[in-house]
């Protein structure tokens, strides 16, 4: 194995890791022996783990497409044949991004925020009349400045990372069923159990006005996002659809565009000695999406390119937290969701 510059800080415990792995002593995370171990890892890029792969015939819709990991998955995915619809908050910017990728796609305006655009925008892709095999959740927000917002009484981190996608996933589920695998791919993060509450997901106080700091509401919507695509493999058991989470891994991407100045600094120099680049990035996402070892692998989490189950600390395994979350989503969003007939 060569040593590149992430091996060797682990390797050395150096600098600003430290903090990071002291504080996750409590953490186990385990390989999951019943998933398929893939041959690909961190080092390996999105275009390395979709090689020889012929996508064509296939739809994909990936949510963010104008910046970081969802651009780059969209350009491989597109690459390798599949049609991708790409969504951004500003139709002009989808439309920029689409056009600076080879392949078939198709900007979509979606803003995860509001949930009458969310419902909009499963309705232009529902016009496709096309079944949708890859659905990978990937836009995300992360604020800066400590400063607590809300959207309809709602922390903004869970409604935008959670809810959002949460409705999107309700409706565009009939299209998914008429795929021979569709995927439901989300992008979550090791925040998820690095950073989220202790308790978990805060039902009593989803708006976070006892205690509020940006890492924090940024964790406990990822862990949202984990604990979801859990509940969601749960519910599609027997079903050709599979839903899978995964942390893409550290990389210096928009997603710090909140920061203040010296914070972006700061988390670009960590990024830079200690993280991935955007192509290594997307790589995690697009062989969930693709491999074709994990057609019936569903309910998994996963980071560079493999499953683990994380044990200790955190709640990334815990059902009931998982089914309770769905069942308060559903309360929280029941104004914009559908029923569909399964058709298996
Ligand atoms: N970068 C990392 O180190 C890292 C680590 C762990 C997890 N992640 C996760 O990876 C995913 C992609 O992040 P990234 O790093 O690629 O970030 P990024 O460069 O900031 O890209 C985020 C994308 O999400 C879209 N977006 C932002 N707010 C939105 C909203 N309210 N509604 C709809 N779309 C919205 C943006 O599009 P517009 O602005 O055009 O709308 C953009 O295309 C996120 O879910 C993030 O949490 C990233």
């Amino acid at each position: 194995m060569t040593v590149n510059r992430r091996h060797f800080l682990h390797a050395a415990g150096a600098g600003l890791l430290l903090p990071q792995l002291s504080a996750c002593s409590d953490i186990e995370k385990l390989p999951a022996s019943d998933v398929p171990t893939s041959v690909f890892n961190a080092d390996s890029t999105a275009e390395d783990v979709t090689s020889g792969l012929d996508l064509r015939g296939k739809l994909a819709v990936v949510t963010g497409c104008t910046a970081g990991i969802g651009f780059e998955t969209m350009r491989v995915l597109a690459m390798r044949g599949a049609f991708v619809v790409g969504t951004s908050r500003s139709i002009d910017r989808a439309k920029e991004a689409c056009s600076q990728v080879n392949g078939l796609t198709m900007p979509v305006r979606l803003d995860l925020g509001d949930f009458d655009i969310v419902a909009q925008c499963a309705d232009v892709i529902r016009t496709l009349q096309q079944p949708i095999d890859m659905l990978i959740c990937n836009a995300g927000y992360r604020g800066g400045g400590n400063e607590r917002q809300l959207i309809n009484g709602i922390e903004k981190h869970f409604v935008i990372n959670h809810l959002g996608h949460f409705i999107l996933v309700n409706r565009l589920m009939d299209r998914l069923y008429r795929s021979s695998q569709g995927r439901i791919v989300t992008v979550s993060s090791r925040a998820a159990y690095r950073d989220a509450p202790e308790e978990g997901i805060l039902f009593d106080d989803l708006g976070m006005a006892k205690t509020y700091r940006d890492a924090l509401a940024y964790g406990h919507s990822k862990l949202a996002n984990a604990l979801f695509s859990l509940q969601l493999g749960q519910l599609l058991r027997g079903t050709r659809i599979t839903s899978n989470a995964l942390h893409p891994g550290v990389i210096k991407t928009e997603l710090d565009r909140n920061l203040s100045a010296v914070s972006r600094f700061a988390w670009g120099a960590y990024v830079k000695f200690s993280g991935k680049t955007i192509e290594e990035g997307a790589a995690t996402t697009c062989h969930v999406a693709t491999s074709e070892d994990l057609g019936n692998i569903s309910g998994r989490y996963f980071e560079d390119c493999n499953a683990f189950t994380i044990k200790g600390k955190g709640h990334m395994q815990n059902l009931a937290m998982a089914e309770k979350l769905v069942q308060t989503s559903i309360d929280l969003t029941a104004d914009w969701l559908v029923e569909f007939k399964e058709s298996k």
